[in-house]
């Protein structure tokens, strides 16, 4: 399935699936909160570990990143291109993830974030 926003010349992706995993901090008295007070730095380091076991020689790339604009849902990940959200808590969590929607193209429904309506526009 392409985007409406591709174009036909662009050049092939270079990743089949990119995953980023936000480990913002904040100070605590932040209204939003932040995702590296709830352990996300050392949840994404177990993710991007784990990431390089499963996922070795596939085209897919785990980064850290900024805040992803859903504080409060987090520690929150995005992967592209299908643009589906998840929080998790724990290394069990992340290893599904992995696992069922970066390696298999499943989802894991219990984890995905639907509600976009604190989304700071
Ligand atoms: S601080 Fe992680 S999404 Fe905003």
């Amino acid at each position: 399935m392409h985007s409406p926003r591709q174009h036909a010349d662009d050049p092939a992706p270079a990743y089949e699936v990119h995953v980023f995993c936000c480990v913002n901090q904040r100070p605590a008295t932040h209204r939003r909160g932040c995702c590296a007070s709830k352990g996300a730095q050392a949840l994404a380091d177990y993710m991007c570990r784990r990431g390089m076991v499963t996922l070795a020689q596939r085209a897919i790339r785990i980064n850290v990143s900024g805040c992803l604009n859903m504080c409060e849902h987090g520690p929150a990940m995005v992967i592209y291109p299908e643009g589906v959200w998840y929080r998790y808590e724990t290394e069990q969590d992340i290893a599904e993830i992995l696992d069922r929607h970066v390696k298999r193209g499943e989802r894991v429904q219990r984890l995905m974030i639907r509600d976009f309506s604190r989304v700071h526009r």
